[in-house]
């Protein structure tokens, strides 16, 4: 891998923004760009980069997927509004719910999201506004387990062979790309981000579509949509790396209401880790974990079983899929 990383340490985010502000200046030159912002730190820290780079040349889209947490797009553009960056919502749900229609095997669900996200959504944007360029927020992770074959991290591209230019019509440029999410959460909070960005947790590229084993269809997102939401409300304190719900392919047998209910199940996450190279499972307490089973199983209809991980990555990745 050719790409260097530039380690914590020897960080500077004054120098780092100042580099790369040019940088973006110069590539784009007296064109436009577009770019993606899901409102996780590496798409926020991109936007601002690029904000200050190329002002109203810049285009940012917020793309509903229909595999967002619940509020998710309207939060994030309000919050970027307050920031000066006005976001459009492009509304892909069919587009990607038809990709993923009858898909099992992880990584072609992996591939479906990345071709309608590349080639459809953006494909099209680029066209209909004329930039010639994509930023976005590739970290140096995404890339080395991408590249070891691990993941197929949805925003890899050119490491996997792929010509954006010959295949989609635009360039990509990615800023971050020789930063880990340490290192990323510094520049964002030095591009005046506020805390619940550049403190946010880790969400994955395919968003839940990661956690949902088994085909994904509408339906099945809402499910653990809903689980996600007591999750991240009873774990946030935890102070934990990241926390998720999956929900399983199989039913299980459960009782409600003194009968049998063949239903859903579950399983809670709950890490601990720097990068999310390595992990191990958070020791939550007996009631905290309790008390997560009460209210998934009362709130998110249909389920009869909950359960926690309780393996390290490696052998477990930190997601589902
Ligand atoms: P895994 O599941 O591979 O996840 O142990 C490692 C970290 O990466 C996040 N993740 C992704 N992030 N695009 C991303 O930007 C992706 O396709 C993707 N898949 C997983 C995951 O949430 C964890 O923090």
């Amino acid at each position: 891998m050719e790409i260097r990383e530039i380690k914590l340490e020897e960080l500077d985010t004054k120098s780092f923004v100042e580099e790369k502000v040019s940088e973006i200046s110069a590539t784009v030159g007296d064109g436009s760009a577009i770019n993606a912002l899901s409102g996780g730190v590496d798409s926020s820290a991109v936007t601002m980069l690029a904000h200050k780079a190329l002002g109203n040349r810049l285009k940012t889209f917020f793309v509903e997927n229909g595999l967002m947490r619940e509020g998710e797009p309207q939060r994030i553009v309000s919050l970027f509004r307050e920031l000066g960056v006005s976001v459009e919502i492009i509304d892909a749900k069919k587009l990607f719910f038809d990709a993923l229609k009858g898909v099992t095997e992880p990584e072609e669900k992996r591939e479906a999201i990345t071709r309608v996200f590349y080639k459809e959504v953006f494909g099209q944007l680029v066209k209909k506004s004329n930039a010639r360029y994509l930023l976005q927020g590739t970290n140096y992770t995404d890339i080395e387990e991408t590249v070891a074959g691990i993941k197929r991290q949805h925003n890899i591209l050119e490491q996997l062979g792929i010509d954006t230019q010959e295949q989609y019509g635009y360039k990509v440029i990615e800023p971050l790309i020789q930063l880990r999410k340490s290192a990323v959460r510094r520049v964002a909070k030095a591009l005046g981000l506020p805390e619940e960005i550049y403190n946010r947790p880790p969400f994955p590229g395919p968003a839940l579509a990661a956690r949902v084993i088994g085909e994904v269809t509408p339906e099945r997102v809402e499910i653990v949509r809903r689980a996600t939401k007591i999750v991240e409300e009873e774990l946030s304190k935890t102070g934990a790396f990241q926390y998720l719900a999956i929900l399983h392919n199989d039913k299980v047998t459960g009782i409600r209401e003194g009968k049998r209910d063949y239903g859903l199940q579950i399983e809670v996450r709950c890490w601990e880790s720097k990068d999310a190279k390595v992990g191990s499972p958070t020791r939550l307490p007996h009631d905290v974990l309790e008390k997560l089973a009460e209210k998934i199983t009362k709130e998110v209809e249909g389920v009869v079983s909950v359960t926690y991980n309780i393996t390290k990555k490696p052998p477990s990745t930190i997601e589902a899929i």
